[in-house]
C-alpha cells in the first residue's frame, strides 16, 4: 500500500502521544514541525496527504494560507482547538479545512477519524493503479475515484447537510451543474423541486417577472399569474447557472431574497416569502476583473460556501474511467459492444482537456458513431478550442452519418469553442439562443 504523510504541528505531547497509534500504523509516515506554528506555511513547499495543526489563535493569515492550499494542494488539513469561537476558523471550515476538534479531545473519535481518513486516501492511491479496470465511484450523480475527486465529494458531504448557499466555480463543462443536482439529492431538500435557472438567458423585460413572478395584469401580456422561479423552488434547492453573465443592474435585484426570503411579485402589493436553498456557478475565471462580473455583495451572499471544481486534466485515471463509462453507456442503449484500442486510449491520457468532461464525453459519443467496432486513433475527434494548427475545414465532417448528428457534433464543437458561452455560439451558428438551448436539451435526453 502507498504511504499516507502526515504533518504534525500539534502543541501537546500528551496529544500526540495519545493519537500515535493514528499516525504511525502501517503504510503511514509522519514528519513533524521544528516551531510550532509554521505547519500551514510548511504545507506550501512539503506536501503531505494530511496535516494534523493546533492553533488556539487561527488568524486571518491563517485563512489565507488554507484557502491558497485548497487551491493548490490536496491535502486534508485537520485542526485542533481550544473550542472559543473564531470566525477565521468558521470561515477555514467552509474552504478547504477537512475537520475540526476542539478541546477536551474525544481521542478515540479522532483516532477513527484518521483511520477512515487514511483508508479512503490510500484505497485511491491503490486504485489509482488499476483505475482500467476498475468501477469509477460515484457520489450523488458525480463519477471519478482521483484525489481531486475524492475531496470534491468530501466537501459536498459537508455542505449538503448544511443550508447553505453554494458558489460553484470552475471551467465549462468541469461537472458545476452536475454539483448542484447532487447537492440538491443528498440534502434534505431532496424531496423538494430543483430549479434550475440560466441567468445569462433572461430577458431584460422578463427578468424580474422570471425570478419573482407577476400577478395577472402587471403589464401587457400577463394574462395570467406567473410563479417565478424562487416561488417554484419553495423548500427545495435553485440553480442560478451562468450567474455571472446577468447584467449587474439584474444581480441586485436578487440581493434582498437571498438575505431574507422575502420577494415581491411584479404588479403585486404582497410580500412572499420562500425557503430556498440557492446554489449559483460560473465559468468565469477567478482573478482580477471577477468582479466585473458579479457584484461584490451578491458574491458573498451566494458564496457562503464557495467550491472550485478541479479541470479533468487534473483527475489522472478519471480520465480513462469516464470515457470507459461513457462508452460502456453507450453500448448499452445501442445493444453493441464497441471498444476502444489502447493507442485511442492513450490519446485521451494525453489530451489537455479544455473542454472537460463534456468534451471528452462528446469525444466518446463522436468515436462511437464513427467506428464499427473497434475505436481506433482515427475515430478521436478532438475539439481543436485554441489550437490554430487545423484549419476550420479541416475539423473533419464524419462521412456515412445522419445529417441530425453531423448538427449535433457542429454545435458542440462550436459550443466548446465558444467556452460554453451560448449567445456567442447561436450567432454564430445563425440560429437564436431559444433554438440552441432546444437543441441542446433535447440532445442532454438522448
Ligand atoms: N464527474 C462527472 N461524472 C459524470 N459525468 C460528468 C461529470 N462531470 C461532468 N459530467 C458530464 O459532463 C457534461 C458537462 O457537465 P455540466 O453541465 O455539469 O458542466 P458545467 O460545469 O455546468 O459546464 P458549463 O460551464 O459549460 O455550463 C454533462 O453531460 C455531465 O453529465
Ligand atoms: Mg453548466
Amino acid at each position: 500500500m502507498a504511504n499516507i504523510s502526515f504533518l504534525i504541528d500539534l502543541v501537546e505531547t500528551s496529544l500526540i502521544k495519545s493519537i500515535q497509534p493514528g499516525i504511525s500504523g502501517p503504510g503511514r509516515q509522519s514528519f513533524y514541525c521544528t516551531e510550532q506554528g509554521e505547519g500551514l506555511t510548511k504545507l506550501k513547499s512539503e506536501p503531505a496527504d494530511i496535516a494534523l495543526i493546533q492553533s488556539n489563535r487561527f488568524s486571518a493569515s491563517d485563512l489565507a494560507l488554507v484557502k491558497e492550499l485548497n487551491e493548490s494542494t490536496e491535502t486534508e488539513i485537520i485542526i485542533f482547538s481550544d473550542g472559543k469561537p473564531n470566525a477565521y476558523l468558521d470561515e477555514a471550515m467552509f474552504n478547504g479545512i477537512t475537520y475540526h476538534f476542539r478541546a477536551p479531545f474525544d481521542i478515540k473519535n479522532i483516532t477513527v477519524t484518521l483511520d477512515e481518513l487514511v483508508e479512503d486516501l490510500g484505497e485511491q492511491k491503490h486504485v489509482s493503479k488499476s483505475a482500467k479496470k476498475s468501477v469509477l465511484d460515484q457520489f450523488g450523480l458525480l463519477l471519478g475515484s482521483s484525489k481531486p475527486m475524492r475531496k470534491l465529494y468530501r466537501t459536498l458531504r459537508k455542505v449538503s447537510a448544511t443550508q447553505a448557499n453554494v458558489f460553484v466555480n470552475g471551467e465549462s463543462g468541469t461537472g458545476k451543474e452536475l454539483v448542484a443536482n447532487t447537492i440538491h439529492l443528498v440534502s434534505s431538500r431532496a424531496n423538494g423541486p430543483f430549479i434550475a435557472v440560466n441567468c445569462g438567458a433572461l430577458s431584460p423585460e422578463l427578468v424580474e417577472s422570471e425570478l419573482f413572478g407577476h400577478v395577472k395584469g402587471a403589464f401587457t401580456g400577463a394574462n395570467r399569474d406567473h410563479k417565478g422561479v424562487f416561488e417554484q423552488a419553495n423548500n427545495g434547492t435553485l440553480f442560478l447557472d451562468e450567474i455571472t453573465e446577468m447584467p449587474l443592474e439584474h444581480q441586485v435585484k436578487l440581493l434582498r431574497v437571498l438575505e431574507t426570503g422575502d420577494y415581491r411579485p411584479v404588479g403585486s402589493d404582497k410580500t412572499l416569502h420562500c425557503d430556498v436553498r440557492v446554489v449559483a456557478a460560473s465559468n468565469r475565471v477567478m482573478g482580477e476583473n471577477f468582479n466585473e462580473f458579479i457584484r461584490e455583495d451578491l458574491y458573498y451572499r451566494l458564496a457562503q460556501f464557495p467550491i472550485q471544481m478541479p479541470p479533468l486534466r487534473n483527475r489522472g485515471d478519471d480520465i480513462v474511467g469516464l470515457a470507459q463509462h461513457f462508452l460502456a453507456y453507450r453500448n448499452m442503449e445501442n445493444g453493441s459492444a464497441k471498444s476502444m484500442s489502447s493507442e485511442a486510449v492513450d490519446m485521451l491520457e494525453a489530451h489537455h482537456w479544455l473542454g472537460n468532461v463534456r468534451e471528452l464525453k462528446h469525444v466518446v459519443e463522436r468515436s462511437f458513431i464513427l467506428a464499427e467496432d473497434v475505436i481506433g486513433p482515427e475515430h478521436i475527434l478532438f475539439d481543436e478550442l485554441a489550437s490554430s494548427e487545423t484549419s476550420d475545414a479541416e475539423l473533419g465532417i464524419p462521412l456515412d452519418v445522419p445529417l441530425e448528428d453531423i448538427e449535433k457534433i457542429a454545435i458542440e464543437k462550436n459550443l466548446e469553442k465558444n467556452k460554453g458561452n451560448k449567445s456567442e455560439t447561436a450567432e454564430k451558428l445563425g440560429i437564436s439562443v431559444k433554438t440552441l438551448y432546444n437543441k441542446l436539451e433535447r440532445y442532454s435526453e438522448d
